[in-house]
């Protein structure tokens, strides 16, 4: 029996060419707007946690952050590093580990940036912690990641789905949930908004190595799936269906959080 992130990187490992090649990962004007960011921003310490073929991390580069992509799996940065050197990206470095155990000092980052990650990630929590702490204060994160709908039954069906076809899947989690947990490890000024990225069958199945049989239990429990439900997947006949994208951004508080405010005090003490 392997343990979950164990499996994590295995599954991603097999994948890495996919990965780089994937359209879905390649393309989205998320990733215009993670350059915009960047640009102009020379010398911005960036963090790109779980980078997979470093998409999200080749635009903050290519926009001039200094860019540290961070994965659970080997064979990702061996990527990365190939990718960054063909894109002539001097400004891209790469770092191994997992997001819930960072190893970095204190105070370290400006920007943090996750990407169709955290959904595998086994202890979200921790990862923020972890991610408040490697922030500079007033520092931004910014997790984009299929998001779950609200509504129970479709919640429920879409992690069905998900862990069929990839075993290391963990949770789409909620904008709800995602706000209590970013809120708890205390980033400030949330904000979200959301789009529809289509799972096209046939390579969604393809880039994780789906076994046939898994992916025909992904057929089954779309078919025999509530009308509302496949509605609001809009479903098609090959199994394809729309899934929701969100970008989450939170800040950082200016002065480190309480521990800041209470430093800043004690500093202004007779
Ligand atoms: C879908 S890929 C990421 C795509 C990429 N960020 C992009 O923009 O194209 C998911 C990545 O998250 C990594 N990952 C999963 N769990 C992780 C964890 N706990 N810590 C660090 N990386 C993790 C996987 O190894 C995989 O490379």
């Amino acid at each position: 029996m392997i343990e979950q992130r164990t499996l994590t990187a295995h599954q991603f490992g097999a994948a890495a060419a996919a990965y780089l090649a994937s359209p879905a990962h390649a393309r989205g004007t998320d990733l215009g707007r993670l350059a915009a960011l960047a640009h102009g921003s020379q010398g911005l310490a960036a963090l790109d946690l779980g980078c997979g073929a470093g998409h999200a991390a080749y635009a903050l580069a290519e926009g001039g952050a200094q860019v540290t992509a961070y994965d659970l799996a080997p064979e990702m940065l061996a990527v990365v590093e190939a990718e960054a050197t063909r894109r002539g990206l001097c400004n891209l470095r790469t770092r191994h580990g997992p997001a819930e155990r960072l190893s970095f000092p204190d105070i370290s980052f400006d920007l943090v940036v996750s990407r169709y990650s955290a959904h595998h990630w086994s202890d979200v929590p921790a990862a923020l912690a972890e991610v408040a702490r490697v922030l500079k204060p007033g520092g931004t994160l910014i997790v984009i990641d299929v998001v779950a709908p609200e509504t129970p039954l479709f919640d429920t069906l879409l992690q069905t789905v998900e862990i069929l076809r990839d075993p290391s899947h963990v949770r789409d989690y909620r904008v709800s949930e995602w706000t209590a947990m970013l809120r708890a490890a205390g980033f400030g000024s949330f904000q979200a908004d959301s789009w529809t990225l289509p799972a096209e069958f046939a390579s969604w199945v393809a880039r994780m190595h789906t076994p046939a049989l898994r992916a025909e239990a992904v057929r089954s429990v779309w078919d025999q799936a509530p009308a509302e439900a496949r509605a609001h997947f809009q479903v098609r006949s090959d199994g394809s269906f729309l899934m929701d994208v969100a970008w989450m951004q939170g800040r950082k508080a200016p002065w480190g959080g309480v521990a800041g405010w209470v430093g800043l005090i004690a500093s202004f003490a007779p």
